[in-house]
C-alpha cells in the first residue's frame, strides 16, 4: 500500500514497550512520527532511538508524539532498550512497536521488497492531530535519519497550517518566510500589515509571523 500525503494514517492495534496501543487514540489530539528500523541491536538503528529519546522536550513543546517500530519480538525489545540506554545516555521514553508478523509494517508500506524482504526500511510518517498524513520519508537502512529535520518540517507544517505563508530552502525556525500564491497583494496587505520584499510578484519575502 502506497501512502500519500493528505490520506488518513491506517490505524491499528499492537503491542508496544508501552503496553497494547490502539493508534488513533493514542495519539489523540496530538500530531504523531511514526518511524520504521531496519532491526533491534544493529548500531545505525541504536543511536537514532537515542537521539529521539533526546528530543523528547522538543517533540513535547510541539505536541508531538514519537512511536518506533520494528519487526521484532516485544521481549526483543526490553533488552535492547537496555542497550540504548546504557549507550545513548537516554532511555526510550516513547513507545517501540513489536510488528513480528509485518501487520503494521503492510499497512505503512515499510517493506520494500526489493531492498529486503525480511526488514523494514527507514520510513518516516508525520501525521497531524486530523489523523493525516503530512510527511513520508524513506531512507535505506545504512543511512540513519536526521531528526533535527523531522522536526524542521513539523515546525514548517505547523507555521503554514496557522498562516498563509510557506517555507523556502533550507528554513529555520524564525527565518523570513514567502507569502503563498494564492493570497493577492490586497489581501496580503491586510494579512502582513508590516509590508513584504516583493523579490518577483510571485515571491514575496516577509518576517516570520512567529520569531
Ligand atoms: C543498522 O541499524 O545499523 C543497520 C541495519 C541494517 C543494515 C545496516 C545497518
Amino acid at each position: 500500500m502506497t501512502l500519500r500525503l493528505g490520506d488518513i494514517a491506517p490505524d491499528f492495534e499492537a503491542d508496544t514497550t508501552e503496553g497494547r496501543v490502539s493508534f488513533h487514540q493514542w495519539l489523540g489530539n496530538s500530531w504523531g512520527v511514526l518511524f520504521s528500523h531496519p532491526k533491534n541491536y544493529t548500531p545505525v538503528c541504536t543511536t537514532e532511538l537515542g537521539y529521539t529519546a533526546k528530543l523528547k522536550p522538543e517533540f513535547d513543546k510541539r505536541n508531538v508524539k514519537a512511536i518506533g517500530l520494528s519487526v521484532d519480538e516485544l521481549k526483543d525489545h526490553e533488552g535492547w532498550s537496555r542497550d540504548i540506554a546504557e549507550t545513548q545516555g537516554t532511555p526510550l521514553n516513547f513507545p517501540l512497536i513489536a510488528d513480528p508478523d509485518f501487520k503494521v509494517a503492510n499497512l505503512y508500506g515499510m517493506i520494500h521488497p526489493n531492498a529486503s524482504d525480511r526488514f523494514t526500511v527507514r520510513s518516516v510518517f508525520v501525521i497531524d492531530p486530523n489523523k493525516k498524513v503530512r510527511l513520508t520519508l524513506t531512507y535505506p537502512a545504512s543511512t540513519g535519519r536526521n531528526f533535527d529535520e523531522i522536526l524542521r518540517v513539523i515546525d514548517s507544517l505547523q507555521l503554514t497550517d496557522q498562516y498563509k505563508v510557506a517555507t523556502p530552502v533550507n528554513w529555520k525556525p524564525g527565518d523570513d518566510v514567502i507569502i503563498v500564491p494564492s493570497v493577492n497583494n490586497e489581501d496580503a496587505k491586510k494579512l502582513f500589515p508590516g509590508g513584504w520584499n516583493e523579490i518577483k510578484p510571485y515571491l514575496r519575502v516577509v518576517p516570520s509571523p512567529k520569531r
